[in-house]
């Protein structure tokens, strides 16, 4: 049987890595078969291009080659990573996806929306995940759990206008996209905000 797709979004720092490591340690003791990838990034070809979009030097990188790099970095991801995993019938946890290209380059950067659906959905041939699970941390919190903006990281170092554009944006998505994304509650520690989840990736009938 095709495996499940599930992706998770928020804001810089919003504790999506430790929880994604979180739910895999539920998912290994459960024998769910499943893998753990990432975007921009999570295959050879994806990582190289990874490496272009996030790096610090290239701050004049025109918002429409950042959002092409992305929509690239996901067609080649979902052909080496996603698409194989999803046949082997595993579970997919994908750290960031096309939310990500809405509430950054969309909200973020202020590229139209119409713009993005139609490059994402060239890039990804409308592969959306069977949810998306949207940490919900405010980038100000958010940030001071990672004590402060990575000077290596491009997009990190967009300033906290951007990121509050970005927060007001996955908001608006919520409301757009009620069938596709579940804010998760992250008020409580990490080990509630991981119950939270496995609670509501149970409820889908996601995992077991
Ligand atoms: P990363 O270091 O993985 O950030 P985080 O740990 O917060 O996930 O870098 C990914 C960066 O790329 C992050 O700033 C969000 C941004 N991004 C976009 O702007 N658009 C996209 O489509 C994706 C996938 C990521």
């Amino acid at each position: 049987m095709r495996g499940k797709f599930i992706a998770f979004e928020g804001c810089e720092g919003c504790g999506k890595s430790t929880q994604m490591r979180l739910l895999g340690e539920v998912l290994q003791e459960r024998g769910i078969p499943h893998i753990v990838t990432r975007e921009p990034g999570g295959g050879e070809i994806s990582e190289e291009i990874r490496k272009i979009i996030l790096n610090g030097k290239f701050t004049q990188m025109s918002d429409e080659c950042e959002a092409l790099l992305y929509a690239a970095a996901r067609a080649q991801h979902l052909r080496d990573t996603i698409e194989p995993a999803l046949a082997r019938g595993d579970l997919v946890l994908c750290d960031r996806y096309i939310f990500s290209s809405y509430a950054y380059q969309g909200y973020g950067r202020g590229l139209s929306l119409d713009f993005l659906e139609k490059i994402n959905e060239f890039a990804a041939r409308r592969y959306m995940p069977d949810l998306t699970l949207f940490l919900n941390l405010a980038p100000a919190n958010a940030f001071m759990r990672k004590h402060g903006a990575d000077e290596n990281d491009r997009m990190e170092q967009a300033g906290a206008q951007f990121h509050g554009r970005v927060y007001e944006g996955y908001l608006q998505l919520l409301r757009k996209y009620p069938n596709y994304i579940e804010a998760v509650d992250c008020r409580g520690n990490k080990y509630q905000t991981s119950q939270n989840i496995v609670r509501l990736l149970t409820e889908r009938g996601l995992i077991r």
